[in-house]
């Protein structure tokens, strides 16, 4: 069994992810915004408080979770926020947009960097990043949602970088799309059942090692392009 940190975990995916996980007897470590908003409770779960946006936040999160393991085997970088519903061109809000590209974009990038301690000590660790196939530049078909789409392009380019760099230690680092799935970000219309979602992710989360490491993958597993 593996020591998985989820980011975002107190609702949609994140929490859908630490259900299944604890189900499978896995040890979870949630790190959320607000604590006393995880209505999950187990004896393998830590919750801890984590702002992405925060670079002490983030530093006093990976200092909780040395405290209480050597090791991590699984990173899962979930948490994320919109920019609205497919804003236009007139309609971009420029602090906005800076707060999605620190959310979804330099927010995984943080916690990678605080964690990779911890991620080294494990044998074959991974950094599971929760993107989105808005990021694809080839499928970008339909236009707007320019900070959205732009911090899951970024959050792919770390992926890569990362993958790189983790060579060294062994530590995979792989993008993720968990299709169109029925959270609050999703919506009601969302053709994905949530549950469905991250048992794909998790199944191919399972197996990322470093020949999955670098790409882009869709819940499914059809390969996506960046
Ligand atoms: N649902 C979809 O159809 C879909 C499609 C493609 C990609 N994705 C991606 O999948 C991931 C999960 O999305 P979701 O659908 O589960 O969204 P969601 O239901 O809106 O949940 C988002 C989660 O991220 C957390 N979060 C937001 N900002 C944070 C911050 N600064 N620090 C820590 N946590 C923060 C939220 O916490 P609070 O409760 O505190 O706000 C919440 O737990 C996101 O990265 C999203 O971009 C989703």
């Amino acid at each position: 069994m593996a020591t998985w940190v989820i980011t975002g975990a107190n609702r949609g995916l994140g929490l859908e992810f630490a259900k299944q996980l604890l189900d499978q007897g896995h040890t979870v470590v949630a790190g959320v915004r607000t604590p006393a908003s995880m209505d999950l409770l187990h004896r393998n779960l830590t919750v801890l408080p984590l702002d992405v946006a925060s670079t002490d936040s983030v530093q006093s999160f990976a200092n909780e979770i040395k405290s209480i393991t050597d090791s991590i085997d699984v990173l899962v970088n979930n948490a994320g926020i919109m920019d609205g519903r497919w804003q236009s061109l007139s309609e971009v809000d420029p602090e906005l947009s800076l707060e999605v590209l620190n959310v979804n974009t330099i927010g995984p990038l943080r916690v990678a960097q605080a964690l990779w301690p911890l991620l080294r000590e494990a044998s074959q660790a991974k950094v599971a990043n929760i993107s989105s196939l808005m990021g694809s530049i080839d499928d970008c078909m339909s236009g707007r949602s320019y900070a959205y789409r732009t911090s899951k392009s970024g959050l792919n380019m770390i992926s890569k970088i990362l993958s790189v760099e983790g060579k060294i230690d062994n530590i995979s680092v792989t993008s993720y799309h968990p299709g169109w799935a029925m959270t609050d970000m999703g919506g009601k219309r969302a053709p994905v059942p949530v549950a469905q979602s991250v048992e794909g992710l998790i199944g191919l989360i399972s197996k990322q090692n470093q020949n999955r490491s670098g790409r882009f993958f869709e819940y499914t597993g059809v390969e996506l392009p960046w």
